[in-house]
């Protein structure tokens, strides 16, 4: 098989899935239909999946284990990214689709869990092999957690066949709604699984990209030396989203973009571009150095929370002849809704490598596009030699080396320098070296549930957080919504299809830099 073949893939036989099961709390909400069970058929249509692999849906609705698996053929047809849906496939998935319905808070669900947990080890020989997998409303979490334990379906006795069956649970995010709240679930989860079996999941660690952060820095010897206060200027993380909140926006009031993107997701990005390089390339040691980056981050005082952190709030808006409702006319949100639809953070990390660096943060809904990247600006040449013979010479003269990491939707990588520009005198215009990912490989990505469910079936857990993790970014997010907690906002403060408020422009001016536009 060659490297352009879709099944190319050298290490796909080592983290060979054994047989199991996987339950799916949540099993009729939007994450299980438009993300895990369109992965979960990716993974077999690749044939990653072990035969006997088997799925129990829960949720309240009641359903047949037919009427579910029609449901979930909807989806997948639906929600599945560029590869073709293929019913042969999707006949052998579906026949280890199964559904139970229950109360979460109601006990008899486990032990009917239990039961058909049961039934299929010796149906479908799962081996007793169990990944509990909480895509609830966070509030059910440790009800479910509870009746997991007081069931005991968080340890499987050994068999004839299995000598060491394991049962593991993977927690989506939010991982509560604030530090305290972050420790209570902590101690719920603990109270029953061992830390050992605990996988909380952030989708970002997942994307191919952001792995390949790790790849690009100590794969090779050339960048490294260069990433440091020395070199590097600032750098700018952004994850702009075009759309709005698409019907979560109960859950968003809520949460926030502060809350819902930037303590997970871009704070684990900010780690992974500026911890430390592990000794080996395993759970422990990657993990250890991306939460000791993330408890190096400056903790604000409330008093420059104002000139370091930006909330904004999207208001109604024409783009391209639709008119955009503004979040507050929103389903779910208050007409009076303080919620940020973006935040944009200067965290500054304090430690050797980093001291004096500022890492500039921005999420947000109903921006101009969807695009997740990371620019790096290194400090400009220290003496402008061709300063004299340029006499023409605008800005782009000046334009700093800036290495551009891509998550999305164009990932790859790009390097920007001066170059000289064709013709008489030493004219100087910035052109960038670009790696693709899609033509230099030719091969399709998996998405960040495929691998991340891998993953945790086979109880890899590198690319998955950890509480201290967790705390620490809450720690670092802390005073920012106890200042905004108590403060009014005159919102809404940015237009839709904009690049949000223009106090984000002002934080960024007081540094003498602007937000480069993706
Ligand atoms: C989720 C957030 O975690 O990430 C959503 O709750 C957001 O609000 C989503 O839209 C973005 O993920 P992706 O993979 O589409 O960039």
């Amino acid at each position: 098989m060659g490297p352009n073949n879709p099944f190319h893939d050298p290490l796909r036989f080592e983290r060979q899935v054994k047989p199991c099961s996987l339950v799916i709390f949540g099993a009729n909400g939007d994450l299980t239909k438009r993300k895990l069970i369109p992965a979960l058929y990716r993974l077999a249509f690749e044939r990653r999946l072990p035969s006997g692999f088997s799925i129990i849906g829960n949720s309240r609705t009641e359903m047949s284990d037919d009427a579910y698996r029609e449901k979930m053929r909807q989806s997948v047809i639906q929600f599945l990214e560029e590869s073709p849906f293929d019913e042969s496939v999707w006949r052998d998935f579906a026949a280890g689709l199964f559904y139970i319905s229950g109360d979460l808070r109601d006990p008899n669900l486990y032990s009917r869990l239990a039961a058909k947990l049961a039934e299929l080890d010796q149906t479908r020989l799962t081996g007793s092999n169990a990944l509990f997998y909480l895509s609830t409303q966070p509030s059910h979490y440790a009800p479910v957690i509870e009746g997991l334990g007081a069931a005991g379906l968080q340890h499987a006795a050994p068999t004839a066949t299995n000598p060491s069956p394991w049962r593991r649970l993977v927690v989506e995010k939010p991982f509560g709604h604030d530090l305290a709240s972050s420790r209570e679930l902590d101690t719920a989860v603990h109270r029953v699984f061992h830390e050992d079996a605990v996988y909380r999941i952030d989708h970002y660690l997942g994307k191919e990209t952001v792995q390949n952060i790790l790849a690009f820095r100590f794969g090779n010897g050339i960048f490294e030396p260069l990433w440091d206060r020395r070199y590097v200027n600032h750098v700018q993380i952004t994850a702009a989203e075009s759309i709005g909140v698409e019907g979560r926006g109960g859950y968003y009031e809520e949460a926030g973009a502060l809350r819902d993107m930037i303590q997970n997701h871009l704070l684990q990005i900010l780690a992974t571009v500026a911890m430390e390089p592990p000794a080996l390339f395993e759970a422990t040691a990657v993990r250890d150095e991306r939460a000791k980056l993330l408890r190096s981050i400056r903790i604000l005082k409330p008093g420059e929370v104002p000139t370091h952190a930006v909330k904004g709030q999207y208001g109604p808006a024409d783009v391209g002849g639709q008119s955009l409702p503004g979040f507050r006319q929103e389903q779910g949100v208050s007409p009076n809704s303080q919620t940020d639809t973006y935040a944009a953070v200067t965290f500054f990390i304090d430690n050797w490598r980093w001291a004096g660096v500022p890492f500039y943060v921005r999420s947000g809904k109903r921006l101009a596009k969807r695009v997740t990247d990371i620019a790096i600006s290194f400090n400009p040449a220290p003496h402008r030699v061709f300063a004299d013979s340029a006499p023409g010479a605008g800005p782009a003269d000046l334009a700093p080396n800036l290495l551009i990491l891509r998550v999305q939707p164009e990932e790859g990588i790009s390097l920007r320098f001066l170059s000289k520009q064709p013709g008489s005198g030493m004219q100087l215009r910035p052109v960038s070296m670009d790696f693709k990912y899609g033509s230099s490989f030719g091969m399709r990505s998996p998405t960040a549930y495929e691998t991340l469910l891998v993953d945790a079936l086979t109880g890899d857990a590198t690319l998955y957080s950890r509480q201290d993790m967790v705390e620490a970014s809450w720690q670092a997010v802390h005073p920012i919504l106890e200042v905004w907690n108590n403060t009014t906002f005159d919102f809404p403060n940015y237009a839709s299809g904009s690049w949000g408020p223009a106090s984000s422009d002002d934080m960024l001016a007081l540094r003498g830099h602007t937000w480069r536009v993706p």
